[in-house]
């Protein structure tokens, strides 16, 4: 397959129309390949439409491809926030410039304003550790949300915004080569959310949250409770915006969409297991969203009374 891949590389080197898969595009446009690069997992083309530059990523494995539609949901519940680049699908069957394997599907984006923070050494943001850690951490203490975000959080009004989508979409991948930061409008933009819905990072969340108001030692600085205020906001606001079971739905969509369905060479048990587990997380991870911002209300609303009563002394 990967012999295949390669042979394709030059395949599509060519001008084609648009056509009417894409909504970010407007229909009936030429696209042209500007140039490709490898990542260590991705093939990442940049490609002109209309005179626009657009993005087209493909995961180089095989059994990585269904990443696509995490990746498109994702961005598709962050839409409202104004915070992440957006993500269409491409599917397995079209034709594309920059689509290096014809036969797998792959994501076209917005190009994020900016720089990953990781390429801004001088920047203080490259300093960030947002990462919420699953498979990697070493134990509990390591998973999830730690005490050192929640000061992080603080550095920015948009940090936590992004916290509250990482949680609720289950991004355990939130390091500095895949958050976008632009000097020139001060703004963040979220890219790369493939490792996502699949485990449920607000349940560690929660548990983190009762063991930090365990700590007789350390309490929260006003500034951090503003930035928790934030993150609830932005939790509330998802669920709001999208209940779980339209959230599933929407999941199956972009699997439809990508050609993950039945009777396609691409559809395998494996895929299908996939599937299955991320409607459960979803669902799980909603539920548990619930559970947060009760913890959140138990760690904000005392708080704020204590601190408006100290102030009207
Ligand atoms: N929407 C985007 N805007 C700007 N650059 C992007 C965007 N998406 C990806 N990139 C660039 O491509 C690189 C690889 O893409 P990414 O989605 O992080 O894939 P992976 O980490 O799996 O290789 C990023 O580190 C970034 O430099
Ligand atoms: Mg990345």
């Amino acid at each position: 397959m990967r012999i295949r891949c390669l042979l394709c590389v030059f395949y599509f080197i060519t001008s084609i129309n648009v056509g009417s898969f894409c909504k970010i595009v407007s229909l009936n446009k030429k696209a042209t390949l500007v140039n490709t690069i490898e990542t260590k997992n991705c093939f990442v083309s940049y490609v002109l439409v209309n005179g626009k530059r657009y993005l087209i990523k493909q995961k180089k494995a095989e059994n990585k491809q269904i990443a696509v539609v995490r990746d498109a949901l994702a961005a598709f519940l962050a839409k409202s926030l104004n915070i992440a680049h957006k993500v269409d699908i491409i599917s397995f069957k079209k034709k594309f410039p920059g689509k290096i394997c014809a036969y797998w599907p792959a994501t076209l984006h917005t190009i994020a304003p900016g720089e990953t923070v990781r390429k801004q050494p001088n920047s203080i943001y490259s300093t960030l550790r947002l990462r919420q850690l699953w498979a990697l951490a070493k134990n509990f203490d390591e998973m999830g949300l730690t005490r050192d975000m929640i000061r992080q959080m603080t550095w920015h009004k948009q940090l936590p915004i992004i916290m509250a989508m990482d949680l609720m979409f289950g991004n355990s991948d939130r390091h500095c080569g895949n958050l976008c930061y632009d000097p020139v409008s001060d703004k963040f933009c979220a890219i790369d959310m493939d490792d996502t819905f699949n485990k449920d990072l607000c349940i560690v969340a929660c548990k983190k949250f009762e063991i930090m108001m365990q700590d007789p030692h350390d309490s929260f600085t006003i500034q951090e409770i503003h930035a928790l205020m934030q993150l609830r906001k932005t939790i509330k606001y998802i669920i709001n915006e999208h209940n779980a079971i339209d959230v599933v739905k929407k999941l199956y969509y972009f699997a439809h969409k990508a050609g993950f369905v039945s009777g396609n060479a691409i559809y395998t048990p494996s895929i299908s297991k996939k599937l299955q587990l991320y409607e459960s997380m979803i669902m799980q991870s909603w539920k548990s969203a619930h559970k947060l911002i009760a913890i959140l209300n138990k760690i904000i609303d005392p708080f704020i009374k204590g601190y408006v009563e100290c102030q009207e002394l």
